[in-house]
C-alpha cells in the first residue's frame, strides 16, 4: 500500500496577516466589540462588501451559523417549510431544524444540480423560504430559480460555502439570492480554520441578522449603515452567539487579495484531471452550465457501468490502496452528504433519483496547491482501479 497523498493541508496563510495576529496578540484585543470603529472583523465585513458588491456583510463563526441566521433573519413562522436539495451537506437541514422550519428535499440529477421540474412543483404557497447549495460548487440553473423565487415571493438563500469566486452570467455566486452565505472551515477557499460570512443588499434582514449574531445592547451602532432598521429591532430579537472573533478576521483578510489566484489555479486544475478521467469509459465529469464559471477545490464523477454496490466498493478500495482518497458519497460510511443519514429530519420516500446518483458519485478532494505530477497520479490511480475493477468483472461475466 502507497503512503496517502495528502489533499487535506491548506496552503500556508499569507505572510501579511502576521503583523495584525501579533498586534492582536500584544493587546489582546480579540473581542470585535471592544473599539468603537475598526476592528479586524468591522474591516473584513467592509472589505468583504466591496469584494462581493454587496451593501452589507456579517462576519460570523461558521457558515452554518450564516444559514441559521439567514432562516432567523427572514422571520419565518414556525413550522414553514424550506426548501434544500437534497445533495448537500448535513449543516443545511440542520439549520433548518435549528430555525424550527422543515427541510423539505428536492431531487438533484446526475450533474448535481437540482431538477427544476420538481423544484418548481414543490414550491408551493406553504414554502417559506429556499436554500439553494451550489453543492461542491456547482451551480444550479439560477436563472429559473431566482424568476421562480421572485414570482412567488419566496426568499432565496444561497449556500455558497464551496462558491466563492464562481460566477453566473459574470455575476458572484452568493449576490444572486437575498441572502447569500459562505464558510471559512479549513477545506473551504478562504481557510481561517472555522468562519463564514453572511451577504445581503436588505438593510432590514441585515439589521436583525446582526442583532441575533450577538451584536446586544448597542454593539450594533458600530455596524454602518443601517441604523434605522436597528434602532426599530432593538430588544425585539432574541440574541445568539455566533460572533466572529478578531484574531479570525485577521488571517481571512489578506486571503481575499488570494481568491483570483486560487480560483484560476484550481479551475485549471480540476480541468486538467478531469478530462483524464473523461478519457476513461468508466468514469464521467459532468460539465458546467453554460453561465457558470466555476471555483473548484474538489472533483466530482459518476463511475458508469457499475451495477453492482460491491464493484463500486472495490473501485473505491483499489484507489485507496493506491494512497489516492475517493469517497463514493452513498458507499462511504456515515457520510454527512448522503440524506438518509439525516436521521434528524422526516425521511421522504421520492428521492430515489438523487440516492441513485449518490451511491455512484464520486468525491476528490483537489486543494489548489496540488502540482502537475500529484494531479497526474490522481487521475492514473482512479482510471487504474476503475479498469481494473471493471476488466476482472468482465472477465468473469
Ligand atoms: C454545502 C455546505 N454548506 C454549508 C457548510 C457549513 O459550513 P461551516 O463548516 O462553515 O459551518 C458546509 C461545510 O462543509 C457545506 O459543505
Amino acid at each position: 500500500m502507497k503512503a496517502s497523498l495528502d489533499v487535506f493541508s491548506a496552503e500556508p496563510i499569507p505572510g501579511a496577516a502576521q503583523p495584525e495576529v501579533k498586534e492582536l496578540l500584544e493587546s489582546g484585543d480579540l473581542f470585535r466589540y471592544t473599539s468603537d470603529f475598526g476592528s479586524s472583523v468591522s474591516n473584513l465585513e467592509m472589505e468583504f462588501s466591496e469584494f462581493m458588491g454587496v451593501s452589507f456583510s456579517l462576519a460570523v463563526n461558521s457558515c452554518s451559523s450564516a444559514l441559521f441566521l439567514a432562516l432567523k433573519a427572514i422571520g419565518l413562522e414556525p413550522g414553514s417549510k424550506v426548501l434544500i436539495p437534497a445533495f448537500t451537506f448535513a449543516a443545511v437541514p440542520s439549520a433548518v431544524v435549528h430555525a424550527g422550519c422543515l427541510p423539505v428535499l428536492v431531487n438533484v440529477s446526475d450533474n448535481y444540480r437540482i431538477r427544476l421540474d420538481e423544484f418548481e412543483n414543490k414550491l408551493s404557497e406553504d414554502v417559506g423560504a429556499v436554500i439553494i447549495s451550489h453543492m461542491r460548487g456547482h451551480t444550479s440553473d439560477m436563472d429559473v430559480i431566482c424568476r421562480l423565487c421572485e414570482e412567488r415571493d419566496v426568499p432565496l438563500i444561497e449556500d455558497a460555502a464551496h462558491s466563492l469566486g464562481t460566477t453566473w452570467s459574470g455575476q458572484k455566486i452568493g449576490t444572486l439570492g437575498r441572502i447569500g452565505c459562505f464558510s471559512f472551515q479549513s477545506y473551504k477557499l478562504i481557510n481561517s480554520g472555522e468562519g463564514g460570512m453572511l451577504v445581503s443588499n436588505d438593510a432590514d434582514i441585515m439589521a436583525r441578522a446582526t442583532i441575533m449574531s450577538g451584536a446586544y445592547e448597542h454593539n450594533w451602532k458600530k455596524h454602518p449603515g443601517m441604523n434605522g432598521r436597528f434602532s426599530f429591532w432593538q430588544n425585539k430579537l432574541p440574541v445568539f452567539n455566533m460572533r466572529m472573533s478578531n484574531i479570525t478576521a485577521a488571517i481571512v483578510r489578506p486571503q481575499i487579495k488570494e481568491v483570483a489566484r486560487r480560483v484560476k489555479e484550481g479551475r485549471v486544475n480540476h480541468d486538467y484531471v478531469a478530462k483524464l478521467l473523461n478519457d476513461s469509459e468508466w468514469l464521467h465529469v459532468p460539465p458546467s452550465l453554460d453561465k457558470e464559471l466555476r471555483a473548484p477545490d474538489s472533483i466530482q464523477f459518476n463511475l458508469c457501468g457499475f451495477e453492482s454496490d460491491a464493484d463500486a466498493e472495490a473501485f473505491q478500495r483499489r484507489v485507496g490502496e493506491k494512497g489516492v482518497e475517493v469517497k463514493i458519497i452513498g458507499l462511504s460510511e456515515d457520510n454527512a452528504r448522503a440524506f438518509w443519514n439525516w436521521k434528524f429530519i422526516s425521511q421522504q420516500n421520492d428521492l430515489l433519483p438523487t440516492k441513485s446518483m449518490l451511491m455512484r458519485a464520486c468525491d476528490v478532494r483537489l486543494p489548489v496547491r496540488l502540482k502537475k505530477e500529484d494531479l497526474d497520479y490522481i487521475a492514473a490511480v482512479i482510471v487504474e482501479a476503475a479498469d481494473e475493477v471493471k476488466g476482472v468483472s468482465c472477465l468473469a461475466d
